[in-house]
């Protein structure tokens, strides 16, 4: 085994390394686990944080010296002196939910263990896992905290694991699956609030005494509040000072929280919210945390948005399973509900023609669904759409040269279905009160193994032998009303988790029934745009905004905490394809920010649109190994001016791609950017127009001049001479 993780029993001290990082826990009194220290590499650790003061409790046998209200805390459980959130609370047999688990042992392994039901991060060969083992004695409650190193990405992932090891119940009632005290509080917060048709506006505030709470109650993660966040140093450049990241493997309500205390000490936690949530372990059971991410760096937010890059493609995102990402014509803005089998086989035609390699079926294809009024849950093939059969239909679109993807909404029953005639306790409600809809649509119990036995029975009967190569899977409502017709009354607090675990079971049913479909998810756009799907998936429709403009912060807001190569982009009818050729590329070079996609009727289109299409695509394939899978570099904000700048650079930097897009018409003014990923020694050629620079000119600053107009792309493709 390396050096990754270590403990030394005579100091009684775990170290975790990455290879910028060090991470150390000290065991107080051998028995409760300290946070000691979080960042660069270093020989001597400075003395731990310890300051006492009035009110605060301390264990008698320790006197003054020691309160768990003072110090910086591995992991705080409710109730035992720390005033603080906490990180779990656990209500035993005496009802108090006071704990106190002392470390009774260790485990420290090469590789990791899966955890169960729930998304991973996939170990690579320096992947290391550090167990610790505590126990409380009163409520005979063992917890195991997880820690899984991931030294090239600068990255640790956190979680737990609680067995009830008494011989009657307790309750599970707020188990974060990430804590982290930092002992100062001068740092500004960023993180990525939004609401449909906006996600992920990256935002910043700077901490003071108090908390701050990100979350979702929404049964999804939501396009209201994403579970990443991030905290620097107040004044930290985009690519220097000191930076935390913080993100959740997890698709349902979460519950992100920063705590600044009497100490300027900072507490951050993650995890599964617990206004949400309960979890009741007979004596026996386990309940396994989903796992929260955190990353340091000294090179600022851009560097903490690398890691999280690097990590989610390394680790998370399901391999799409092609030879390259397919760039897909989307039936949506094209069509809407108006599925035509020969209008869809002449899309087909039109698509491959111009490139496209995947035609996507989206809405309106199955059961009586003809608008969003009727049909979800009856996921059967339409006859009427489809005289010969869904199969037939799939080989004719094969025929015109593209792949065939489809779209579902597995979670979802329309009231007006045969699937809610026959099951109507199926759905989430609570018995005797209103069934709130929202998009004329219910949400089953996907918690329910009766619902996920009857979605993979349907969806393998209509599906099976199809030659589907691709599922947008689709979410378009919130969860309310929120009771299982599959538990008992002291069980419901376990419905919205066991919601997240049905869509966790069935997405991997898809995966391993369908292996060689890649599958994208959506939820109304980017309502579901979290580290939790992307094990199952490759990418994620990233908003139902297509506009470009809008579309540029949603999409610069998304790279704070994900990557690339898995924010889906359309270019699409709607706002996108005009004759104007300015307007037009800004457009499509906004939608190559991403895995490029059209969504729009291709039989509509003048040949001069279908040239530039093609033209698109074509430089598509030249850009989408540098967008997709190379380091990103934001320049300038789009939130807080009239210009995105962005750059991205293929790791070795022989190459950068340099993109300029103005939003609005502005004063003219001259834009430094700096391009630190240039090799300073190297000299480059632009791939467009020739242009020769050296690497330490990219480095000083490349000037570009704004214009007085809008929608205005300008680019730059280096490559190293
Ligand atoms: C919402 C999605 O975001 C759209 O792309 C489209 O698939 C519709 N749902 C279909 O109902």
């Amino acid at each position: 085994m390396s050096d990754t993780i270590t403990y030394s029993a005579s100091e009684k001290r775990f170290c975790l390394r990455t290879d910028s990082t060090l991470y150390v826990i000290d065991l107080y009194d051998g028995k409760y686990p300290l946070q000691r220290y979080y960042g660069p590499a270093v020989d001597t650790l400075p003395d731990a944080f310890h300051v006492y003061r009035a009110f605060s409790p301390y264990p008698t046998e320790y006197g003054p010296g020691f309160s768990f209200d003072t110090i910086l805390s591995e992991y705080p459980t409710f109730g035992n002196g720390d005033m603080r959130h906490e990180a779990m609370r656990v209500k035993g047999p005496d009802g108090s939910g006071v704990t106190d688990f002392v470390f009774i042992g260790f485990k420290i392994d090469a590789g990791r263990e899966p955890i169960p039901g729930l998304p991973y991060a996939r170990p690579d060969a320096d992947t290391e896992t550090l167990e610790m083992h505590m126990e409380d004695p009163v409520t005979g409650c063992v917890l195991t905290l997880r820690y899984v190193v991931f030294p090239h990405e600068d990255v640790i992932a956190r979680s737990y694991s609680l067995r009830n090891a008494s011989g009657g119940s307790v309750v599970l009632e707020n188990g974060m699956s990430l804590c982290l005290d930092i002992p100062r509080a001068d740092f500004d917060l960023t993180y990525l609030p939004g609401t449909y048709g906006s996600e992920r506006f990256n935002t910043k505030r700077p901490l003071s005494q108090g908390c701050f709470l990100m979350d979702s109650r929404r049964g999804s993660s939501s396009h209201h509040m994403s579970p990443f966040f991030a905290l620097s140093d107040r004044g930290a450049s985009e690519e220097s000072g000191r930076a935390y990241g913080f993100n959740l493997v997890y698709s349902g309500n979460f519950r992100s929280m920063v705590e600044v205390d009497q100490n300027q000490t900072t507490r951050v936690l993650t995890g599964i919210n617990p206004d949400t949530f309960s979890w009741k372990l007979a004596p026996g059971e386990v309940f396994h945390a989903p796992e929260a991410v955190m990353t340091y760096t000294d090179k600022g937010l851009g560097q903490v948005s690398r890691n999280f890059h690097r990590f989610a493609n390394r680790h998370l995102a399901r391999p799409c399973g092609f030879e390259r990402r397919p760039v897909v014509l989307n039936t949506w803005e094209g069509t809407f509900f108006n599925i035509n089998e020969d209008r869809l086989v002449k899309y087909a035609k039109e698509a491959a023609a111009l490139g496209i390699d995947m035609l996507v079926m989206d809405d309106g294809w199955f059961g009586t669904r003809r608008n969003d009024l009727a049909g979800l849950g009856d996921w059967w093939e339409c006859r009427d759409l489809f005289p010969d059969g869904l199969g037939a239909f799939v080989s004719r679109v094969k025929a015109q040269g593209v792949r065939f993807g489809i779209w579902i909404e597995p979670e979802m029953v329309n009231p007006d279905s045969d699937l809610y005639r026959a099951h109507p306790d199926w759905c989430l409600h609570v018995p005797g009160r209103r069934r709130s809809e929202s998009r004329n649509q219910l949400v089953l119990d996907m918690g329910n193994p009766d619902v996920l036995d009857y979605l993979k029975t349907t969806f393998s009967k209509t599906f099976d032998g199809v030659g589907l190569d691709y599922f947008k899977w689709d979410m378009n409502r919130h969860l309310c009303e929120v009771w299982s017709s599959s538990l008992p009354a002291d069980r419901q607090g376990e419905a919205y988790h066991r919601y997240v675990l049905g869509v966790y079971d069935l997405a991997d049913w898809f995966r391993t029934q369908y292996p060689d479909a890649m599958i994208e998810m959506c939820s109304g756009g980017g309502g579901r745009y979290d580290l939790g799907m992307l094990p199952y998936c490759s990418q994620i429709w990233t908003s139902d905004t297509t506009d470009a403009v809008h579309r540029t912060k949603i999409q610069s807001g998304s790279l704070y905490g994900y990557p690339a190569s898995m924010m889906s982009c359309h270019v699409s009818n709607h706002y996108n394809v005009v004759e104007d050729e300015q307007r037009m590329e800004f457009r499509w070079r906004v939608a190559m920010g991403g895995p490029l996609g059209y969504e729009l009727d291709p039989t509509s289109l003048s040949d001069k649109v279908k040239e530039t299409i093609r033209a698109q695509i074509a430089e598509w394939r030249n850009c989408e190994q540098i967008v997709l899978w190379g380091d990103y570099y934001r320049l300038t904000d789009p939130l807080a001016g009239a210009v995105y700048a962005y750059c991205h650079a293929l790791p070795d930097a022989g190459e950068l791609y340099l993109n300029f897009l103005q939003l609005v018409p502005e004063e003219p003014k001259t834009y430094v950017l700096k391009l630190i990923a240039a090799d300073p020694d190297a000299v480059y050629k632009d791939r467009y127009t020739g242009l020769i620079v050296t690497g330490q000119q990219l480095r000083d600053g490349f000037a570009v001049r704004s214009e007085r107009t809008d929608q205005l792309a300008k680019a730059w493709y280096f490559v190293r001479q």
